[in-house]
């Protein structure tokens, strides 16, 4: 070795591979407004479409007259649902096996329903027109409420599902019941529960909200009438499934319908849907034969596109005087709005909410979940989210803590004591799950120390006094949450959308000059696919990050794939890719062999090339297999060096993450200030570790907002009143804390490279931990559960309730 070769550190460095803060390569782009999303993208003859929507949350429609708006300088068509039955498109299909008016049908069913489509030569044009078009209604009682959504009384929402006691999901029990969904043994839990020392029961509200992603859904439909070809640029968090929803709803062939998705400026759930705007665009097109445009504004997006949550959920532990739980019963009343479009795998009419039983060794649980309509916009989307995990990890995390209150125990005290055990692994779940691994006790116990648990306590119970002295006006809450994600849909046996298996898939190209490509059927809304991708890539087969593209979005070059959400492209994509890549090893090392005259076994890997074991000078480095490949293979064999991978994964991955937050609320203004939060969160291997950081920032500032604010609130009528930024709440960095990070590995044992999913943890256990600090504070002035959202006006309401303000 001469001074210039570079030692193994610097090789290593070189390829930044996994384990590497490598820096974002797409901020390149972001940070100079270089991105290309979907308004930036623009066709010659351009159309442009919006919607009149529906003042009222419910109402018959009476007429419908476009003739003043067909006037409207710029005004092409205007198009109705009685447009859309001429080409059988009034209805479409959804995700959860439901129909869903395309445009209004008769009747709206909830605030803001598209009812015409206005296609013009520009965006003012369509919105004149819009407002032009004369719509006469018959208003209709209005159903918000949903615990009177099934009362006998109650107003029939959907009149097409009339007569029918079979939904997608069993038998419907009212006008107004989607499906009822059980799992568990309810002989065993109702016997746990007659034999229980100690029970809590409490209903748990987990209110409406909305991902609210900072680029709103959009499209760009272009249909192309020589060629009989649809392209669509979309929002589209899965473009492989929407070309697919497109090709059976459309009856245009698969291979004739190209879907791009460009840079997306954030998803968290509200692009995995398909949209009337999408079916409108396209139509218009195909109809207009020019490209047509829709984008949704602000208003529409919150109020029309896919709200999240909205579970209410009665919650009953049973549990032994000494803190051992016995059994955990759950009924959940799940309101769906108006349509059922919930956006999960079509199996699972309530998700993955069956992994309620959390991070704790519950012998026996059973679980109902009612889903309803009420005048409401559907959805039902995975909001940073793995399928309604968020909801089951608020359920089962303030249910510990009411027990705890009851018994006198501390709450961190109490799940030490029900943890699964790490000995337990891979654990099975009393609702079905199996848990591939996990130490809770281990990241459990360095939060307490980290951030000094006792010395908290100990402060907290002096607060208090000096607050019964009368010292202060401020109460002190410690929120303990211990969450269980279930992440990566997922294996085939357990998942598909309409019947496509949930695999994700990889191509990797590598090129003669040892540069390359790799393809991925997922697609990044931000999350960074771009950097961590490449990462795994280079660790696996030894060619720098730097030198791999990552190319996400365009279903005519990438695999097939089902797109990212609920953190399953890590689980998923992520395992295909190193895969891909061990393809490609291996071919490599078949070169590798023959070039340095030994056999295959004789060589070993050293991170980035193939050395003859025992022969150190003997080396091969990637970079010229990668020219040997191509120029000279051995004999018989194919030139290039490329591979694809589908992975059906063999099971989920369950990270895990332990979280406090420090909270002081004043009882008199009911201002909150969030003094510290700590979220340890374990994902497994971490590709790379400021991504992570990044993520868990991210996620942690959506927990905050929704269990501190954020709301879509309906009044009475069905007018959404926190339809703008100026009711919704949106955190800035002014309002954010400051986040704490740390971690433990606890790898998954059927991942290849042993990682789990990580961009959702944060809002999934980080809204427990705010609420139970808000709830842990108002505790000692004898409250049981406060309903989410704590905003400063709640906390004070509930302080007045309390006693605690005159
Ligand atoms: O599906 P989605 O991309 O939203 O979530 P994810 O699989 O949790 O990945 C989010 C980001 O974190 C990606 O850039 C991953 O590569 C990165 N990540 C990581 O670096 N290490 C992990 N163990 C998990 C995710």
């Amino acid at each position: 070795m001469n001074d210039m070769t570079p030692t193994r550190e610097q090789r290593e460095a070189k390829l930044e591979g996994m384990g590497c803060k490598r820096k974002r390569v797409e901020d390149i782009r972001f940070t100079q407004g270089k991105g290309t999303y979907v308004d930036d993208v623009k066709l010659p003859g351009m159309l442009h479409g919006d919607f009149v929507r529906s003042p009222h949350a419910h109402a018959r429609i009476v007429s419908i007259n476009a003739e003043k708006a067909l006037k409207v300088s710029g005004v092409l068509a205007v198009i109705t649902a009685e447009t859309l039955k001429t080409v059988n498109l009034a209805w479409m299909p959804t995700l959860a096996g439901d129909v869903q008016m395309v445009l209004a049908d008769g009747k709206v069913l909830f605030q803001n329903q598209e009812v015409a489509f206005v296609v013009a030569t520009d965006r003012y044009a369509a919105d004149d027109g819009i407002n032009a078009v004369e719509v006469e209604y018959e208003a209709l009682p209005a159903l918000i409420d949903p615990f009177k959504a099934m009362d006998p009384d109650a107003p029939v929402l959907r009149e097409d599902l009339a007569g029918k006691t079979e939904g997608a999901h069993g038998p419907r029990k009212h006008h107004n019941h989607v499906f009822e969904w059980t799992v568990g043994d309810k002989d065993l839990t109702d016997a746990a529960f007659r034999k229980a020392e100690v029970t809590i029961k409490e209903m748990i509200s987990y209110h409406r909200t909305h991902p609210s992603p900072l680029e709103t859904c959009q499209c760009l439909c272009s249909f192309d009438k020589i060629k009989g070809e649809l392209t669509i640029y979309g929002t589209f968090q899965a473009p492989h499934v929407i070309r697919t929803v497109v090709a059976l709803i459309a009856k245009i062939p698969e291979h004739k319908i190209h879907i791009i998705a460009p840079d997306i400026g954030g998803g968290f759930g509200n692009k995995v849907g398909a949209y009337p705007g999408y079916i409108c665009a396209a139509v218009a097109s195909i109809v207009t034969g020019k490209p047509v445009k829709w984008v949704e504004d602000r208003i529409e997006n919150l109020t029309a596109t896919s709200f999240a949550r909205d579970y209410h959920m009665t919650t009953e532990i049973a549990a032994t005087k000494e803190g051992k739980v016995t059994g955990l019963r759950v009924h959940v009343l799940a309101d769906h709005g108006a349509f059922d479009a919930c956006a999960d795998p079509s199996k699972w009419p309530a998700g993955f909410f069956n992994i309620v039983t959390g991070s704790y060794d519950f012998p026996v649980a059973h679980l109902t979940v009612d889903g309803i309509y009420t005048n409401k916009a559907p959805g039902g989307v995975a909001y940073r989210c793995s399928f309604r995990v968020t909801e089951a990890a608020y359920c089962i995390e303030r249910a510990m803590d009411i027990l705890a209150q009851k018994l006198g125990m501390d709450p961190a005290e109490l799940r030490l004591k029900n943890f699964i055990r790490p000995e337990q692994f891979p654990y099975h779940s009393a609702l079905g799950w199996e848990y591939d691994s996990g130490d809770y006790h281990t990241a459990m116990k360095k939060m307490m120390e980290v951030v000094d648990y006792a010395g908290l306590r100990k402060e907290q119970a002096s607060k208090r006094e000096a607050f019964r002295r009368g010292e202060t006006r401020e109460i002190m809450g410690l929120g303990v949450s211990f969450f269980t994600e279930i992440v990566g849909a997922g294996p085939s046996k357990n998942c598909d959308i309409l019947g496509i298996a949930m695999f994700d898939s990889c191509e990797i190209r590598l090129h003669p000059t040892g540069a390359g490509i790799a393809r991925v059927g997922t697609k990044s809304q931000g999350q960074g696919h771009e950097t961590t991708w490449a990462q795994i890539i280079a660790t696996e087969i030894g060619i720098p990050a730097d030198d791999i593209m990552v190319e996400e979005g365009n279903t005519d070059t990438a695999p097939y794939g089902l797109g990212t959400y609920g953190s399953r492209s890590t689980p998923v994509a992520g395992a295909a890719i190193a895969m891909a890549a061990r393809k490609i090893k291996a071919k490599a090392q078949m070169i590798a062999a023959y070039k340095l005259e030994v056999h295959e076994d004789d060589l070993e890997w050293d991170i980035d090339g193939f050395r003859v074991k025992g022969l150190p000078e003997k080396f091969l480095g990637m970079k010229d297999i990668c020219w040997i490949a191509y120029n000279s293979p051995p004999p018989g064999m194919e030139p290039g060096l490329e591979a694809v991978s589908y992975y059906d994964p063999p099971n989920m991955t369950y990270p895990f993450g332990a979280y406090i937050c420090v909270m002081d609320i004043d009882v008199d203004t009911g201002v909150y200030k969030v003094r510290r939060f700590y979220a340890l969160d374990d994902c497994g291997t971490r590709i790379n570790p400021m991504i992570i950081e990044g993520q868990v920032h991210g996620g942690l500032t959506e927990a905050f907002a929704i269990a501190m604010g954020q709301e879509i609130h309906y009044d009475p009528t069905g007018n959404v009143t926190t339809g703008s930024f100026m009711d919704f709440f949106l955190p800035t960095a002014v309002e954010a804390p400051r986040w704490e990070t740390d971690f433990t590995v606890t790898p998954s044992p059927h991942h290849p490279i042993g990682a789990k999913g990580v961009g959702e943890s944060p809002n999934v256990g980080g809204v427990p931990a705010f609420s139970n600090a808000v709830n842990d504070a108002f505790s000692f002035l004898g409250s049981t559960h406060i309903q989410m959202p704590h905003d400063y006006w709640r906390n004070w309401k509930a302080a007045k309730e309390l006693g605690a303000v005159a």
